[in-house]
């Protein structure tokens, strides 16, 4: 993976057919995805429960672009090298997710990933300030993460920061949580270029019918441009 910071699309597969995840991927890129969300959450970090290891490794088959895999899970440290052997492109793990986020960034690039670090809404974004030399990806939450379809809460601000505090180095700033045509502009503006959507990609279609899920993409990609 070259690094390189024009906008990208990356649909979250929570709000796929959870009996249909292969097709629903090769829908979503045969619609124009560029990267593929996975979100990964335990029921104690948060609030719910989806897959682990095996079931992203079986994704894995059927993602030819990029697997973004964002752990809500705690602790992380234990669960790397599964999600490295599972195929993973670029891992992501929170800040609030246990004490020492520069050694599990450490370990997510010695185990040969792109390390990100997320940020809750209510986590500020100078948690990160000491750790941007060991990340690819700075992931901001735009929801309380937990479940997909909910209200976006603003965060430009705190993206703005982000993008003077990365400078020149070559790190993605990633939104999460309530993207759509009508919010991605600003964040993009602020210094987003990674723009993760569950409910606004998936609306409407269905594998069947993938068509409304190019629609969806190219609102939001028509929205920015
Ligand atoms: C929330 C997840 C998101 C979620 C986004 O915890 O991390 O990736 O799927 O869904 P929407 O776009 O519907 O807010
Ligand atoms: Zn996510």
């Amino acid at each position: 993976m070259t690094f390189d910071r024009s906008v990208k699309i990356a649909p979250s597969i929570l709000s796929a057919d959870f009996a249909n995840f292969g097709l629903e991927i090769q829908a979503i890129e045969g619609q124009g995805a560029d990267w593929v969300h996975v979100d990964v959450m335990d029921n104690h970090f948060v609030p719910n429960l989806t897959f682990g290891p095996p079931a992203v490794a079986a994704f894995r088959k059927h993602v030819k672009t990029v697997m973004d895999v964002h752990l809500m899970i705690t602790p992380v440290d234990p669960s790397i090298e599964a999600y490295a052997q599972a195929g993973t492109d670029i891992l992501t793990a929170h800040v609030e997710a246990g004490p020492h986020i520069h050694r599990t960034l450490q370990a997510i690039r010695a185990a040969g990933m792109k390390a990100g670090v997320a940020l809750n809404p209510g986590t500020p974004a100078e948690s990160v300030a000491h750790v941007l030399d060991l990340a690819d990806l700075v992931c901001v939450m735009t929801v309380n993460p937990g479940f997909g379809g909910q209200k976006f809460i603003d965060m430009t601000a705190k993206v703005r920061r982000l993008r003077e505090m990365i400078g020149d180095r070559p790190v993605h700033i990633e939104i999460d949580g309530g993207v759509n045509p009508e919010t991605a502009p600003g964040l993009v503006a602020a210094g987003a270029d990674i723009l993760v959507a569950g409910s606004a990609v998936f609306r409407g279609g269905s594998v069947e019918n993938p068509g409304p899920y190019g629609r969806n993409i190219r609102a939001i990609r028509n929205a920015i441009t």
